[in-house]
Parts: C-alpha cells; sequence; structure tokens
C-alpha cells in the first residue's frame, strides 16, 4: 500500500485535524511512515498566522519538489495557508492537492483520485491536480475519529471551527470560516469512547472555543451552550482533567468563571490572549475589551480558583504602538505575572485591517519590544517554578521527552511541563512528582 507523510505546522486544531486525516488514511488501508523519502504521498498541514509560518512550509514543499522530482510523488497542502492561497499553490510550486480547512474529510478521496489518475498516466503527462478550498456545510463533524494508541493519556477533541470576531491583525477567520459547533451529545459520545480506550485527560479545541455554540444552542438555567457542554464532558465517568483552547477573554462570562470553583476535573489553568495592555491598541485591533477588564476578570479568575495558572499571547509592534503603548503592555504583564507567555512581533497578514493601517513599526523597534518583554516574563516564570521545586506535583505522564527520550514527559494540572526518569509504565499514568530543580522553563522530579 503506499505510504503518507504528514507534516503539521501551527496550532493544536491542526495536529487534531492532520490525526483525522491520517486516521481516514489508514482506515483505506495506507499506511503512516515518519520519513518523508520513502513517502509515495507528502501532505502538509499548514498554518497562516503568521508570515514565517508560511514562509517555512512553502520553503519545504520546495525541496520536497526537488527531492522527488521524477518519483510520482504526490503532493499536497492541507489547512490554513491551503485555504487562503489556493489555485495559485499548484501554479507556484507545482503540488498534485490543495485541500483547504473544510476539507480535511475529502483529502483520503483526493489522494485515492490522484494515485490513481498517476498509475492511469505516463510520468510526462500534463499535471493533474485538485484544489478544493470551498465551504461546506456540516464540515466541523468531521474531525471526530481518533487513532489512540496504548497507554495514550491524553487527547484533542474539536468542538467548534472558525471564528466570527475581527480582529484587525488576525487571518484565522478568512482561513478557518464563521463558526460552526458540534452537538453536545456528540462531543460526549467522542469523549467517552477516548476515555474507554484509556485517555484521561481531554483538550476541547476551537478558535474561539469558549464562545461555543452561541450561534446553535440556547442559553439554558443561564448557562451558555460552553458550560452546558463542560457540564456534560465533567460528567464522563473515568476522565480526570478537562481543558479547553483556544478561548478569547470575552468568552470569560460570569457562568465560567464560576465553573472553574465548582468543576474539579477543570484543570487550574486558563489561556487569556492579552494581545495588549494599550487601551488605544486593544480598540484599534477590536478586541472588546479595554486593560481594566482584563485585569478585573483575572482578578475574579483568581479569586473563585486560587491555584489557577494564566497564560497568555501577546503582539508588540502591532501599527501604531507608541513607547507608551508598548510600556502599558509591559506594566500589565508585570501586574498579572503570567505563568507562560507567548509573545509575537507583529506580523502583516493578506487582506487583514492592520495590514493596511499607517504607523507600521520597525523591525527593530518590534525586536527590541519582543526581547525587552520575553526578559520580563521569563523572570516571572522562572520565580514561579523556582516557587515548585520541594513540592509534590500531580502530573500526567505522556511520553518520553522530544529532546531526551531517555526521560518522560508530562504537565501538572496548572499545565507545567515536569521532565523525569522512570519507567515507561507511567505513560498515560497521573502519577504523584516530587520536583527537585527547574530550568526556568520547565521542571524536573523523581516520580513517588
Ligand atoms: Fe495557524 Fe490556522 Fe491554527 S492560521 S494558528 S493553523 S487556526
Amino acid at each position: 500500500m503506499p505510504k503518507i507523510f504528514i507534516k503539521t505546522y501551527g496550532c493544536q486544531m491542526n495536529e487534531r485535524d492532520s490525526e483525522q486525516v491520517a486516521q481516514m488514511l489508514m482506515a483505506r488501508g495506507f499506511e503512516m511512515t515518519t520519513q518523508e523519502s520513502e513517502a509515495d504521498v507528502i501532505l502538509l498541514n499548514t498554518c497562516s498566522v503568521r508570515d514565517m509560518a508560511e514562509q517555512k512550509a512553502l520553503g519545504k514543499m520546495q525541496i520536497l519538489a526537488h527531492q522527488h522530482r521524477g518519483k510520482g510523488t504526490i503532493l499536497g497542502f492541507m489547512g490554513c495557508m491551503a485555504q487562503s492561497r489556493g489555485a495559485e499553490l499548484v501554479k507556484g510550486i507545482g503540488v498534485d492537492l490543495v485541500a483547504g480547512t473544510q476539507k480535511f474529510h475529502r483529502v483520503a478521496d483526493y489522494v485515492e483520485e490522484l494515485l490513481a489518475h498517476k498509475r492511469s498516466q505516463s510520468m510526462d503527462d500534463a499535471r493533474f491536480s485538485i484544489v478544493d478550498v470551498e465551504p461546506e456545510a456540516g464540515s466541523q463533524e468531521a474531525i471526530r475519529n481518533h487513532t489512540v494508541s496504548p497507554h495514550q493519556g491524553t487527547a484533542f477533541v474539536s468542538i467548534m471551527q472558525g471564528c466570527n470576531m475581527r480582529c484587525t491583525f488576525c487571518i484565522v477567520p478568512q482561513t478557518r470560516g464563521s463558526e460552526r459547533s458540534r452537538a453536545i451529545a456528540e462531543v460526549v459520545r467522542e469523549v467517552e469512547d477516548l476515555v474507554a480506550q484509556g485517555v484521561k485527560e481531554v483538550t476541547l479545541l476551537g478558535q474561539i472555543v469558549n464562545l461555543y455554540g452561541r450561534h446553535e444552542f440556547p442559553t439554558a438555567e443561564g448557562k451558555t451552550p460552553f458550560v452546558q457542554l463542560l457540564e456534560a464532558v465533567h460528567a464522563v465517568e473515568g476522565l480526570q482533567r478537562l481543558r479547553f483552547t483556544s478561548p478569547h477573554p470575552i468568552g470569560y462570562k460570569a457562568d465560567l468563571i464560576e465553573a472553574f470553583g465548582r468543576l474539579p476535573k477543570l484543570a487550574e489553568h486558563v489561556h487569556l490572549p492579552l494581545q495588549s495592555g494599550s487601551d488605544r491598541i486593544l480598540k484599534a485591533m477590536h478586541r472588546g475589551y479595554t486593560a481594566q477588564k482584563y485585569l478585573e476578570l483575572v482578578r475574579q479568575m483568581r479569586e473563585v480558583q486560587p491555584d489557577l495558572a494564566i497564560t497568555t499571547d501577546i503582539i508588540v509592534g502591532y501599527p501604531g504602538e507608541t513607547r507608551e503603548d508598548y510600556e502599558a503592555t509591559r506594566r500589565l504583564a508585570e501586574e498579572v505575572r503570567f505563568d507562560n507567555a507567548f509573545i509575537f512581533r507583529y506580523s502583516k497578514r493578506k487582506d487583514t485591517p492592520a495590514a493596511e493601517m499607517p504607523g507600521q513599526v520597525d523591525e527593530e523597534v518590534m525586536e527590541e519590544r519582543n526581547r525587552d518583554l520575553l526578559e520580563v516574563t521569563n523572570a516571572i516564570i522562572k520565580e514561579k517554578l523556582e516557587g515548585l521545586v520541594g513540592r509534590r506535583v500531580e502530573v500526567l505522564c505522556e511520553g518520553p521527552s522530544k529532546n531526551n527520550p531517555q526521560r518522560l514527559t508530562g504537565r501538572t494540572r496548572t499545565n507545567k511541563i515536569v521532565l523525569f526518569e522512570g519507567d515507561s509504565r507511567l505513560i498515560g499514568q497521573v502519577i504523584e512528582v516530587q520536583v527537585t530543580r527547574t530550568s526556568g522553563f520547565c521542571l524536573y522530579g523523581d516520580p513517588l
């Protein structure tokens, strides 16, 4: 059977979509390979959130096209860049397949079609390609199959697709389409199935996950559809931890904040993308909150759940960002004391309002703010991790560490990475670990 190699760029949504594509291909008898050189089909699942992410995938495909010239290998792009660039990818690099973000479930059909066509043609024939980036009603329901490996402790569950917010810097609404949610019963069935196969922690995924279901399902007994879903998933017997990503601060309504105090499986970690600490910039970004509102949300969340870890995304160098605007962001980061912060230099995205705004910030200025803010946030992160040295933490062991396969890796409920030595039988188990030291980015310890 033909061998398939898939490489994934971007966020957890993409990882999950790639898993679905792999699962569908394997169900048809294809074999997955980790060696691109022996693959008959190579698929890159792409990200468009920053220009760099697109350039990486384009560069990789150019190399692959060169290496596989004359071998008859099928080359394809999937995901966000496939969606935003469409047919131009066939003309440019000459790939065989471009499948958009609502077409993951069609990839297996398209691969079979392309292979059949290849077999029936001589190598010199004009290239035959498939481009499908059309919207498809109900495509959010298609990301639902898993390949659960033995001892797998964690899994992603896609609960919705798309985003209707119009943050002026963001390309995701264009690449992922408008918000479409799956039914609660469908999600619960999927989680039950995962738990029956040994999964202990699920992360619910969506581009604007905490506004799940707002167009499809009513509020019931004062609870938003997202909180109704959390409660239903929380009730799945055998599930130990529940997470969700990626949320928007405006989606933390009173019922969701309150849920953190009452649903014990809900892990003590929230991702609260700040983007900027300057009200002027937040307004220009169309974020829908002020710095004060954001701080108030942090206060409320910590009041309900004092052990809560808060992580964030921040953009430096948004068009028009002055020194004062940046300093407001820096001050807010110092005040909140994030448990982790993903800091990005603003990256112009095609057809987004911010790309056309005056006052584009110089690359060196962005670089300087990026470096400065990282210094501030990293020092706080290190202090927080140091505070855990000598303590016992609950860790869900995920498997061997990528950097050092002799070690095992896992996460605490607050999403801190812990590395430790131990028997491979610990994989997929929830264990206690005595923290012995920190590198400033992760924890090291001994299983008890
Ligand atoms: Fe990138 Fe698309 Fe995810 S742009 S961050 S892969 S939703």
